[in-house]
Formats: C-alpha cells, structure tokens, sequence
C-alpha cells in the first residue's frame, strides 16, 4: 500500500471512528427523548407540534454532517448560531435520560408526572447556550497568606481564564471580558493559561486586549494546554510583544513600600514542561509565593513547595454543573478534584477560576468568572465582605 493509500485510509477510518461515536452518543438519547416527547405531545392534543418534532431533531443534527466532512467544530459566533439547535437536542436529550425513567418509574406507581416537566432539560440547555455563557459572574476572594508583608495587606489580583480566543470567542466578547476585568482596578492582572484556542494567529490580538487592562503592575500570564495545541513559541513571542508578561518557569518579584511578594507561573503540565524550582529560582527568603498553573492538579506539588497561593483555571467549571448542591457535582469533576473555587492543603491555598471563555457554546450552573483575589495576612483573615482599597 502506498503512502497516500495509508493516508486515505487513516482518514476514512478516523471519519468512521466520528460517526461512531458521534452515533453512539449523540444519537439514542434524543431517540429516546423524541419517542417520549412525541407521546407526551399526542396525548394532549398537540398533533401538529408532534408530527413536527421529528423533523426538527433531524435539522438540528445537520450540523454534525459538516463535523464529520471537516473533522473540525463548527467555530466563531455562526459555529454557534449553527450549533444552538443540536445543543438543544443532543444535550436537552442527555439530560431528558433520568427524567424520562422517573416518568416511567411515576407511571408504574400510579402517579403521573405532568407532561410538560419533559420539556424542561430542554429549557434549561436553550438558556445555557443564550445567556448561561456569557453572564460573567463577578467573584470576590479573600486569600489567607502565611507571611505576607503587611504593605501587602488588601493587595488584590484580578483573575481572568480560559479566554479561548478564536474558538466560540470573538474578539468583541473578549473586549467585553476585558472591561468587566478593568472595572474591578486590581493591583495586577494574572492570566491563567487557554489564551488561545487552536490558532496561534490570534495571540497578538488576544496580547493586546489583555495588556490594555489598566494595572498599576502589570499584566501577567501563564500558558495553557491550548496554548501549546495552537503553538507555544509563537503564542508566547506574540503575548510578550504586545506587553503581556508570560511566566512560563520564571517568576518576579512584586514590590510595595519595599517589601516583596513572588509571582511566578509553570508551563502547562499536560506536555511535562513544567519546572516548579525555576520559577521559584531568585525568591528572597521569606517571601510568599503566587504561583500561576493553568491545571489545578499541580496544586499538591505546589503545596509541598510551600507556594501560598496557586491559581488554576482549566476545568471551566465542567460549563455543566450543580454548583449550588455540591461542587464536585461538575463534568470536571472526571478530569480532577479541584473542580471551581478555593481549596486548602495546610497553609497552602489555590484558587481555580471556572474561566470566562467556553469549548463548547453552553454553559449551566457554572456562569464565566472574572475574579477579584484580595490577599490577607494568614493571622488576621479579614471578615468584611467591602471591598479593600489598594494601600
Ligand atoms: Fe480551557
């Protein structure tokens, strides 16, 4: 077999592994829900709406055709528009699965459950993907820090990630995200890593919308795994250029009333680049560490190091989750224990933000953040829930 034979032949059988998996997942469960829906809709007289339905679940799946052709995600603001539908269907369907044996387990019990709860899931994915995504959330959080310098006391970081950019995230969206982490005046800006989404082509742009937040020290960032899919050199060379400062295993020292705290930031530990001593290299003694990560599983490490604080981004939330019942009931909750907020080991401390950007154009139960980090000497956690001026 030639090499081009080899090569048609591995592109026919990756498209075929799609359309399986794509068939396996995508498809039985909105088999499942449009039987059910269908039902529901006859029996109260809705003849017409249940005849329609069919050809509605098929329009929405359309745009895995192009899925398939391309062996790409449908990307920019008509990705999304096109996706909208099948989010509808596809994950409406997903969430349906439980309710649909709940109605079948009312039935057996003699206690019908009203037909219009089978439209719920659906509900609820058509607001993820119209507002869910894009209502950034504010967060405000204290950080108690062992040995931090009293001049420091109140000092706060605006926290952004997971932006994305080039993906589902346009540059308009990014300026928008961009404003609402200016509003917050923090003392420095800290990115942590997923700039980019796929294409290193938009890390100049994404650089200088990040580099106009006004900080009085800076805006700093660390790379992400997409940044290394897009290309880690050129994302890097073009974040530098616009005047964002990359740690990437390399740190610098904070400086106020001449005292000091180190901000520093790892590689992305999905390809091993990470060196943890290097980026503490040149810490004066005592000095608290801020540590930027993009994958909060690097937390333990960075704990036994003695790093303060670590911020992480990464998990998005899971963009699906029960936050408010518990907040490991997340989708990121398969991909690691640090799902979204603040966790303790010892004296050490990481915050994972649950991002501002999206990979999929729907997020429910896990809003975007933008994030206020206010440090606070560990002895005298500070319980007023004003906000603290920058000394
Ligand atoms: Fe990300």
């Amino acid at each position: 077999m030639s090499k081009r034979q080899r090569q048609a032949f591995g592109s026919v059988r990756r498209r075929l592994r799609l359309v399986g998996l794509l068939t396996t997942i995508a498809l039985p469960p909105q088999a499942f829900a449009l039987h059910d829906l269908t039902r529901a809709f006859f029996s109260v007289g809705l003849d017409q709406a249940a005849y329609l339905l069919p050809f509605l679940f098929v329009a929405a799946n359309l745009p895995l055709v192009f899925v398939v052709a391309k062996r790409r995600m449908l990307r920019g603001p008509w990705g999304e528009l096109a996706l909208l539908p099948f989010s509808v269907a596809g994950i409406g369907s997903l969430l349906y699965l439980p309710l649909g044996l709940l109605f079948r387990l009312a039935q057996v019990a003699g206690l019908p459950l009203p037909w219009w709860l089978a439209l719920v899931p659906f509900a609820l994915i058509l607001y993820g993907a119209l507002i869910g995504q894009r209502w950034m959330q504010p967060s405000r959080v204290e950080v108690p820090i062992e040995g931090l310098p009293s001049v420091f006391s109140g000092f706060r970081l605006v926290q952004l990630s997971d932006l994305h950019l080039g993906g589902f995230v346009s540059e308009a969206r990014l300026r928008r995200i961009a404003r609402h982490a200016a509003r917050l005046h923090g003392d420095a800006v800290v990115v942590t890593g997923d700039i980019v989404d796929r294409d290193a082509q938009h890390a100049r742009r994404a650089g200088e919308i990040l580099a106009s937040i006004p900080a009085p020290l800076g805006v700093f960032a660390c790379l992400g795994n997409h940044d290394h899919y897009a290309g880690a050199g050129r994302v890097a060379e073009d974040l530098r250029a616009a005047g964002v400062r990359l740690l990437v295993n390399q740190g610098v020292a904070l400086e106020r009333g001449g005292e000091k705290i180190w901000l520093c930031g790892i590689d992305d530990i999905t390809f091993g680049g990470q060196d943890l001593r290097a980026a503490l290299e040149g810490r004066p003694d005592g000095v608290p560490a801020v540590l930027l990560a993009h994958n909060p599983n690097f937390f333990p490490a960075a704990a036994r190091a003695g790093v303060a604080l670590t911020l992480s981004g990464h998990t998005h939330g899971g963009q699906f989750g029960i936050f408010w019942l518990h907040r490991a009931l997340s989708l990121a909750r398969l991909i690691t224990r640090y799902v979204a907020g603040l966790y303790q080991i010892g004296e050490s401390y990481l915050y994972v933000s649950r991002g501002a950007g999206l990979v999929m154009p729907m997020r429910l139960g896990a809003r975007p953040e933008v994030t206020e980090l206010v440090l606070v000497p560990a002895a005298e956690p500070v319980s007023s829930s004003e906000p603290i001026p920058a000394a």
